[in-house]
This record gives C-alpha cells, sequence and structure tokens, in this order.
C-alpha cells in the first residue's frame, strides 16, 4: 500500500521531467542498488549513454540468450570500448538449457505459445531474476508506443513478477526522440536498426518490418500482438 502512493506520488512529481533528470533522482537515491537491463537495442543505447554520464559505476547488464544476432555483440563490443565499461552478462543456467533442447529441440519456440514462452523462460526469465538479484530498482528501455501492450505502462511501477521497482526513463519518447539523442551524442548502435530491424531480440524471432509496420510487428511475427511479450514485461 505504503509502495503504491510512493510510486503515485513519483509519477505525478516526474511528469514532464527529461529521461536524465528522472535518472539522476533514481541514481542518487538507490546508489548501489539499481541496475540498468540492456538488449543493446537503440533505446537501451540512449539510457546506456545517459546512466553512465550521470554515475559510470552504475549497474548495466545484458541477458545472452544464446540466440542473438552477430551485430548485437558487434554493437555491445563497441558500447564496452566508447564507454570503458564491461557490460555484465548472464547466460541460461547449462542444465535448463539442455533439457530444453532434449524436451523440445533448438527451435520448438515456433511450434506452440507455450513451447516459445519455456525457451524465453529458460534464455530471458531465470537469467532476469539473478540479474536482479539484491537490486531494488530496475530500469528498462520501455517506451508507451511501441506496442498495445506497452501503451499504459507508467514511468515508475512495481514489479510483482520480480519484487522490484521498475523504472522506464523513455516511456513517453517516441521512435524520433531515440534516434535525434543517438545521432546527436554519437551513441554507437546495432548495425541492424539500418536494415529495417526497429526492434531487435533473438535471431531466430525478429525479422526486418516494411516502412509502416508496427515496430514490434517484427517481433515474434508469427504470434497476436497481445501475446508478444516474452514474460519480462508482464503486468
Ligand atoms: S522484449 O521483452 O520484447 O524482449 P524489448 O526487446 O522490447 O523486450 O526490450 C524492452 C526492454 O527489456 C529493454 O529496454 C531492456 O531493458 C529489456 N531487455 C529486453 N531484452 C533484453 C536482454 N536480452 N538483455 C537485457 N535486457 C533486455
Ligand atoms: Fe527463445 Fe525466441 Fe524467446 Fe529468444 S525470443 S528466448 S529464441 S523464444
Amino acid at each position: 500500500m505504503e509502495t503504491t502512493i510512493i510510486i503515485d506520488s513519483l509519477n505525478r512529481n516526474f511528469k514532464g521531467k527529461s529521461p536524465s533528470e528522472k535518472l539522476r533522482y533514481f541514481l542518487d537515491v538507490y546508489q548501489g542498488k539499481i541496475g540498468l537491463s540492456s538488449s543493446f537495442g537503440a533505446e537501451d543505447q540512449v539510457l546506456t549513454d545517459m546512466v553512465l554520464k550521470i554515475d559510470n559505476t552504475t549497474r548495466i547488464f545484458t541477458l545472452d540468450t544464446g540466440r542473438l544476432h552477430p551485430e548485437t555483440y558487434d554493437v555491445m563490443d563497441a558500447t564496452n570500448l566508447k564507454y570503458n565499461k564491461k557490460i555484465e552478462v548472464y547466460f541460461p543456467d547449462t542444465l535448463s538449457i539442455q533439457e530444453l533442447y532434449k524436451t523440445q529441440g533448438i527451435n520448438g519456440h515456433y511450434e506452440s505459445i507455450e513451447k516459445r514462452k519455456n525457451c524465453c523462460s529458460v534464455r530471458k526469465i531465470e537469467p532476469l531474476q539473478r540479474a536482479l538479484k539484491g537490486l531494488d530498482v530496475w530500469i528498462t528501455g520501455l517506451r508507451s508506443n511501441q506496442s498495445v501492450t506497452r501503451a499504459e505502462m507508467p514511468f515508475v511501477e512495481y514489479d510483482n513478477n520480480f519484487k522490484v521497482i521498475k523504472v522506464n526513463p523513455l516511456i513517453d519518447w517516441t521512435e524520433n526522440d531515440v534516434w535525434n539523442y543517438i545521432k546527436e551524442n554519437n551513441v554507437p548502435y546495432n548495425k541492424l536498426h539500418d536494415q529495417g530491424f526497429p526492434s531487435i531480440g533473438c535471431a531466430p524471432c525478429t525479422r526486418a518490418v516494411k516502412d509502416g509496420e508496427d515496430v514490434r510487428s517484427g517481433r515474434w511475427w508469427w504470434e497476436h500482438p497481445e501475446h508478444k511479450e516474452c514474460g519480462l514485461h508482464k503486468k
């Protein structure tokens, strides 16, 4: 109850403030207990730049599902180099991944939503639980106009699944805002963005989209839009 009141007032007080102002507050109050999760997509690259300009000791971690594009590893490398920082990497648990392979093969995720969710669970959810251990605040690059499933997401919320305060500093930003920041600040970005990939996840579950198509239509393109969350960001 108390948490809800605090979160509501944070959402009110920070209305209209810039992502950097929002980040500065959380990085200061939760120093050592706050981390940014990065998939190396455009939004996360913006946040990495903002966060490290405020406090270069802030934890930044990625979930390496084992199915990422080569271009994602390239931008990981370029980011580590530019900011002189080794972004933490969390891998799936070895035994669970071997078991997943035994039960549904390497590409079982195409066969049913259940199998797709099993794969996301082993490759993303469990590693995220490990990454968030000991943190009070989780920073993400979610934007409300990315999809129908994200339209109602606020700047700050309590995440009941992972039991942390979740902060989405770019929630009100448009895709244009993101790209303007990247260009103005010379931020490294995933080269797949230049090849028609506005949203980038695992290689087998991401494809390029055509001009005018929804930004997440290339993610799990064989599923209906309302199913297109892997469990990292479900309500
Ligand atoms: S997803 O749930 O569909 O995969 P999306 O790619 O839109 O999410 O990214 C939204 C936010 O989730 C990112 O800004 C990032 O904070 C987090 N995220 C997604 N994938 C990863 C990953 N592989 N490693 C770390 N964080 C991730
Ligand atoms: Fe598996 Fe695809 Fe989910 Fe990646 S996005 S964890 S490959 S189902």
